[in-house]
């Protein structure tokens, strides 16, 4: 009987999963979530761009994925000012080109309850959350369409879908960022341009170091899982290069949740 050649798994791994060639502008790059993922797409063989205010991370992130081999610079900019947005977002595509993969991880949670909930805290929260990701796809989006190839991938929340520990402004960003993303793929699929969401649980990152320190919130929150643990960045390393690659072109406009179970126990 005659089968077909199996390929080398190898390079049909390649074929479905490869970023060779790619070039990858990770937002929130230098830490927790944004960081794993940056070095996932680094490693998978994009050249990678990551953005954020300190400096000291964002060097030692680019260290950290030169040391493993890959291609990485960076961006130091504060997105919720406009101005410097845009002069990052240049910055970012004068190094290794126009991006092909677009992940916005920056992010911030300020947590406070309803009746504190002040505009300056909505405001702040509406600018890094939900209007970088936005003004970002509107700078990369089209370019990506023109060229055929494009994966928008953002960060949201099991907050865009409940209510959790004052959801306050940051419930509303992630909702409203989930909606972009629907959007966005609505706008740019045909031309070859994903769009999609990542959402997480609770995963154990300096973001939500407060919540850290109540050791049986923490015990409480693994135990509503199905796995039985609390998230660690590192698990959104697959899922990820999964829709940055090939692999994912007739997947968009979706939430992938990556939280053990969280969302369904
Ligand atoms: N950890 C969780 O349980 C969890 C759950 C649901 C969703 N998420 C989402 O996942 C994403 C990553 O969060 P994480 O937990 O990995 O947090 P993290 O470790 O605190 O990382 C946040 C990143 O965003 C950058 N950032 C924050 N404000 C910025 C600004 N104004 N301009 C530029 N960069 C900024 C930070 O760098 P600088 O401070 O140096 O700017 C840092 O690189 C966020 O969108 C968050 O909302 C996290």
């Amino acid at each position: 009987m005659n089968r077909p050649a199996p390929h080398a798994p190898a390079s049909y791994l390649s074929e479905l999963f490869s970023l060779h060639g790619r070039v990858a502008l990770v937002t929130g790059g230098s830490s927790g979530i944004g960081r794993a993922i940056a070095e996932a797409l680094a490693r998978a063989g994009a050249s990678v761009v990551v953005l954020a205010r300190r400096q000291d991370e964002l060097d030692a992130t680019v260290a950290a994925l030169t040391a493993l081999g890959g291609r990485a610079a960076s961006v130091s900019a504060d997105l919720a000012d406009r101005d410097a947005l845009h002069a990052a977002a240049d910055r970012a595509a004068e190094v290794f080109g126009e991006p092909d993969i677009l992940v916005n991880a920056a992010g911030i949670n300020l947590r406070p309850h309803m009746d504190e909930l002040t505009p300056q805290v909505w405001d702040a929260t509406m600018a890094v959350n939900l209007d970088a990701p936005y003004l970002l796809g509107r700078r990369f989006g089209p370019g990506m369409a023109e060229r055929g190839y494009g994966r928008l991938i953002h960060i949201t929340s099991q907050q865009a879908y409940r209510a959790f520990v004052s959801s306050g402004a940051y419930g509303v960003s992630k909702a409203g960022l989930a909606a972009l993303a629907r959007s966005q793929a609505e706008a740019w699929s045909p031309h070859g341009v994903t769009a999609n969401t990542l959402v997480p649980g609770f995963v154990l990152t300096p973001l939500n170091q407060r919540l850290q320190s109540d050791p049986a919130l923490v015990e409480a929150l693994a135990a509503r899982t199905f796995t039985g643990r609390n998230g660690v960045a590192e698990d959104f390393a697959g899922a990820a290069v999964f829709l940055a690659s090939p692999a994912s072109s007739y997947v968009t406009g979706q939430a992938l949740f990556v939280d053990g179970g969280f969302s369904t126990h």
